[in-house]
Formats: C-alpha cells, sequence, structure tokens
C-alpha cells in the first residue's frame, strides 16, 4: 500500500509528523475541557482583547464593494500609509516607499526565509513559529542562548561568538519586541550593540516589531535605527489594531533590500496574489491613524501595563521568578523556586507544568519548551488577555481611574487565574 502516490509516506519529509502550532492547539484543547463542562482560564492563545477601534470599521464597512485583485505588493495608498507611520511614530526613515503587504506577517515572514537562502538564528526563547517555518523549508535554525538574568535578552557578544566560529554565512536574524513569550522590550542601547555585530557579520534581520505599538510606555526602539540598510521592519494590525483575524501585515524594506522584496513579491504573485481589497482599504484608514486611533492605543496600554503590573506581581508573589514587563500582554514566569514541591507531584518539565495546572485549576498557558526552552526547565507562557476589552477600554473612556479596583472589576478572569496559579504553586 504505502507505494501508492496517494499514501502519507509521500508527504515531504520537511512536514512530516509536524504539529499544528502550539498556540492555536492549546486554544482547542481550552474549547474542548470547556464543552466539557470546566471553567477555562484562557491564557493559551494570544489575542488581542480589544476591538477594532471604530473608524477602522466603518473604513472596512464602506470598502465592501470593492473586488478587484490589487497589485501583487499592495495598494499603493497603503503602502504609502504604512511608510508614513513607521516614520511618524517609530521614526523609521525609509527614502522609497518599498512597502510589502501580506495576508498576515506570519505569512511574510514565512516568505522571507522561503526567498533567503540562509540560517535562522532566532534568541531562545523566541515566538513558537519561526523555527517550524524554517524546518518547512528545510533551512537550518541555532537557537542563541539567553538567560534570565539577563531579562531573557540577545546579547551582542553571543551573537557575534557565535557568528564569529562560523564565519562567512548567510544568515537571517529574528528579533522581536516587545517580545512574546517574555513581554520584555529591548532598550535604544542594546539594539544598537546588536546592529553593530549584525552590520560585521553582514547579517539580514528582520524586526519582528508586531507588538511595538503596544509597548506599555508607548516607547519606539527599533534595531532599524541603527542597520537600516540590513533591516527589515515587520508589523501588521493583529496586535495593536486588534485585527488578528483580518489577516494583514506590513514589510518595510530599505533600498539596499530591493532584491528580497521582488523576490518575495514574487512569491506572493504565485502564490496568494494579494491581501484581500477591503482589507487593505480599511488598512490605509488604520495606518492614517489620526486623535481617535492615537487614544485607542494610549487606552489599550494603560490597561495592559496595570493588568501585567498586577499580574506579575501576583506571580512574583508566589515565588516565581520574571522580568520587568515591558509591553504586548505576555508574561513568562520561571517556577524554578517551586521545583521540588513540584516534583513531589510528579512535575519535572515545562510541559508537564503546563499540563498539570490545566488540570489541577483549569488555567490554560503554554509550556516554555514550545518557545525554544529546554524541557526541563518550568517556563510557563501567560497571555493575559482573558478579559472583555471593549468593556474595559469603555470604563477608561469614561473616565474611570486604572487602579487595583479597576482591575478586578474588568479584568475578574485574569486576576482570578493569577490567584489560581499563586495558589497551587504555594499549596
Ligand atoms: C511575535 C509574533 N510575530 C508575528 C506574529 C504573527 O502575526 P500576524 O500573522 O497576525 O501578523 C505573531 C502572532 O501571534 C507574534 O506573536
Amino acid at each position: 500500500m504505502t507505494g501508492l502516490p496517494l499514501a502519507s509516506p509521500h508527504l515531504n519529509p520537511n512536514v512530516l509528523g509536524l504539529p499544528p502550532s502550539a498556540t492555536l492547539a492549546i486554544n482547542e484543547r481550552s474549547n474542548e475541557l470547556i464543552s466539557q463542562g470546566r471553567q477555562v482560564y484562557k491564557l493559551g492563545l494570544g489575542q488581542s482583547p480589544f476591538p477594532v477601534p471604530r473608524s477602522v470599521v466603518d473604513a472596512l464597512r464602506r470598502a465592501a464593494p470593492e473586488k478587484d485583485y490589487l497589485p501583487v505588493r499592495g495598494l499603493r495608498p497603503l503602502r504609502e500609509e504604512v511608510t508614513e507611520f513607521l516614520h511618524r511614530r517609530h521614526g523609521i526613515e525609509r527614502a522609497r516607499r518599498q512597502v510589502l503587504v501580506g495576508p498576515g506577517s506570519k505569512e511574510l515572514i514565512f516568505m522571507t526565509q522561503l526567498a533567503y537562502a540562509g540560517e535562522l538564528l532566532v534568541p531562545s526563547p523566541s515566538w513558537v513559529s519561526y523555527a517550524p517555518q524554517a524546518r518547512i523549508i528545510g533551512r537550518r535554525v541555532t537557537w542563541l542562548p539567553t538567560t534570565l538574568e539577563d531579562d531573557w535578552k540577545l546579547l551582542p557578544q553571543v551573537l557575534d561568538e557565535y557568528c564569529s566560529a562560523n564565519p562567512g554565512l548567510p544568515r537571517l536574524l529574528i528579533l522581536n519586541y516587545p517580545n512574546n513569550p517574555t513581554g520584555v522590550s529591548y532598550k535604544e542601547a542594546e539594539l544598537a550593540g546588536l546592529a553593530g555585530v549584525a552590520r560585521r557579520h553582514q547579517l539580514l534581520v528582520v524586526s519582528d516589531e508586531i507588538y511595538a505599538d503596544l509597548d506599555h510606555h508607548g516607547r519606539t526602539a527599533s534595531i532599524a535605527h541603527h542597520y537600516p540598510e540590513g533591516t527589515v521592519v515587520s508589523t501588521g494590525l493583529s496586535k495593536w489594531c486588534g485585527a488578528g483575524g483580518w489577516r494583514l501585515g506590513v514589510f518595510s524594506f530599505p533600498d539596499e533590500l530591493e532584491w528580497l522584496c521582488g523576490a518575495m513579491a514574487a512569491i506572493a504573485s504565485e502564490t496568494f496574489t494579494s491581501v484581500s481589497a477591503p482589507i487593505q482599504y480599511a488598512a490605509i484608514e488604520a495606518f492614517r491613524g489620526g486623535p481617535e486611533i492615537e487614544r485607542y492605543l494610549e487606552h489599550c496600554r494603560t490597561v495592559l501595563r496595570a493588568l501585567g503590573t498586577h499580574s506579575a506581581t501576583a506571580l512574583r508573589n508566589a515565588g516565581c521568578r520574571l522580568p520587568p514587563v515591558d509591553g504586548a500582554f505576555y508574561l513568562f514566569p520561571e517556577f524554578g523556586a517551586a521545583a521540588d514541591r513540584l516534583q513531589q507531584r510528579g512535575i519535572d518539565d515545562s510541559p508537564g507544568l503546563a499540563e498539570q495546572l490545566l488540570q489541577d485549576t483549569g488555567v490554560a498557558t503554554l509550556p516554555g519548551s514550545v518557545f525554544g526552552r529546554p524541557r526541563p526547565e518550568l517556563t510557563l507562557r501567560l497571555s493575559y488577555v482573558n478579559f472583555d476589552g471593549e468593556r474595559a477600554l469603555a470604563a477608561v473612556e469614561a473616565g474611570e481611574p486604572v487602579d487595583e479596583a479597576f482591575i478586578r472589576e474588568h479584568c475578574p478572569d485574569t486576576v482570578e487565574a493569577m490567584r489560581r496559579i499563586a495558589e497551587w504553586v504555594t499549596g
């Protein structure tokens, strides 16, 4: 039977046994438990809790009749607005408007790996999809070590040592900040240090800034400020605009990387053609910004800052170690202090930790191992997004102070999830 052309042994070996993305799997597992009548606190999937700004939804409504295929690189006015946005909000200068619009930045990152025949370098921990994408394409992946003591940040000397020991090879470094899974961001000086190493070794850098507008203090450091000629900036509507399901991501290229942009546009032309027309028209409104969107972002950041701080404090009080909370909506606590007690309960790795926590408390998280951490390390990723973002924003809009009482009133499930974790780990 195995000789039949339609049998599974004919799968590309790169995808044979490839599991679905861990973030999507935990969502399905949570839903399964909910359907059995269990109360589940969903800290697994990293989705924005906030609604899409009204002006952007209105723009989408108006654009519904747009039905034509659009240019492969994206609508020209959209590409112009994205360039303006990156300049205005993030101080990123691009001489020309070299932007590629794709169906989510995930797909654009995948196309970069397809187009660029180099080894992938990613800090450990990193977002779940970079390495599987490399595996699908057949690229080599190297995880660069970081430590909790350094707030899980890649140090220039670590990057330099690796590249110096293996000189002359084409390499792609993906750097993400504010970071999924840690919630930590880099400071301008730290990025300048990494940029110096990247330039010396001629690395192609994808700066994954999908959470840049959700820095809790509105900071906008970027490695593109220090290594513009080798950096592609990645962003999109999914996080800051609350529109993950709209599937629109953008890459901004320097002139020096036009060859890469052209190759990726060619791949796009042979695969998805162009992103949905109404979504592109609506995205013009989103990237154009204005006072309503600025206020929306300010309010989102205020809620996330307060909830992130509350959650991190609750976990630290329970003995977890975690770095300062800078942005996005993730925490990456380490439970090493409770290792002996957990061991007595049969827990000796991060998948076991996540599974037992879910079973005992109904709190769904992801194990550190899916982000590239060693299995025995007791780390988890928590997405503090299980609250009604629309209601919370309306309360901020109405002038409610965003304090501890606000968090308890508007994010009760997140507060309860943290309480349950703390009780479970100390109990
Ligand atoms: C770090 C990071 N990069 C990229 C993405 C992909 O975002 P999208 O494809 O929705 O633009 C995500 C989504 O969770 C992410 O967390």
